[in-house]
């Protein structure tokens, strides 16, 4: 079975999940940490490379001010409680999205992450947070635009590699998989143009919901798809060419 190297996942549907159960938003959020606990360790045993979760997105500050809050707090104690133990097992973290504006709290333990687990090769951990494409490409643009001011880039010499590198991810390969919990069948602003190829997989469970035997079955599907890159498909390829 082929497997990806890189999943990519919204993590959405927590709030749903407790209104399910009659209990507050934070509780599905809390849920929603354990879920992504378990889909860490998943994805090491399940031989993938790249994990890339969407845990806050740069439109997910319009939200009442006491969930923001309670979103940021989750964050910083997943990172105080868990970094030692995602390091013992070997996963490098990376965070991508905007950090400028962030809290220097929030700030200096996103750096810690990643610096603490640099050396490390078993998983890779991407950590979407404050993270919308479309605010991804301003500022990948801003930066390409600067470079051309500065008189150090030919505007003619711009191409997809000098895009690709101005990105948050920068060095890490597109995703082959993204996942969606909740029902919900969009993107919400979520890797637009890493995504350009790859194969979607919405599920209708709550992201609290999540297990390693629907992880399994979203990798099955993903291994029966055909991807061709606006090329021809192999076999197709073959016969005509026989
Ligand atoms: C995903 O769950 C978590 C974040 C967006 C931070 P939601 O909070 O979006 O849950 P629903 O979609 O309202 O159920
Ligand atoms: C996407 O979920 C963001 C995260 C999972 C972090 P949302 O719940 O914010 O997306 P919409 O509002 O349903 O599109
Ligand atoms: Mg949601």
């Amino acid at each position: 079975m082929s497997t990806p190297a890189h999943v990519a996942i919204i993590m959405d549907g927590n709030g749903r999940w407790a209104k399910a159960r009659g209990l507050p938003r934070l509780a599905g959020h809390k849920a929603g940490v354990e879920a992504l606990r378990r889909t860490v360790r998943s994805a090491s045993d399940l031989g993938i490379r790249w994990l890339t979760v969407y845990a806050f997105s740069s439109e997910n500050w319009s939200r009442p001010a006491s969930e923001v809050s309670d979103l940021l707090g989750l964050l910083k104690i997943f990172i105080r409680r868990d970094l030692a133990e995602l390091h013992r097992s070997g996963v490098r973290v990376r965070v991508i999205g905007e950090r400028e504006n962030l809290k220097p709290d929030i700030r200096v333990l996103l750096e810690e992450a990643e610096s603490l687990t640099i050396g490390n090769t078993a998983l890779n951990l991407v950590i979407a947070f404050n993270y919308g494409s479309r605010d991804e490409i301003v500022r990948a643009v801003r930066r390409i635009a600067q470079q051309a001011a500065d008189g150090q880039l030919d505007p003619e010499s711009i191409a997809l590699d000098t895009v690709t590198g101005a990105l948050d991810t920068a060095g890490i390969p597109d995703p082959d998989l993204v996942i969606r919990t909740s029902g919900e069948v969009r993107l919400s602003n979520f890797l637009l143009w890493q995504a350009a190829y790859s194969e979607l997989v919405f599920l209708p469970c709550f992201w609290p919901d999540f297990t390693h035997e629907l992880f399994a079955d979203a990798l099955r599907q993903f291994a029966s798809r055909e991807r061709r890159f606006g090329g021809l498909a192999e076999i197709g390829a073959l016969s005509s060419s026989a």
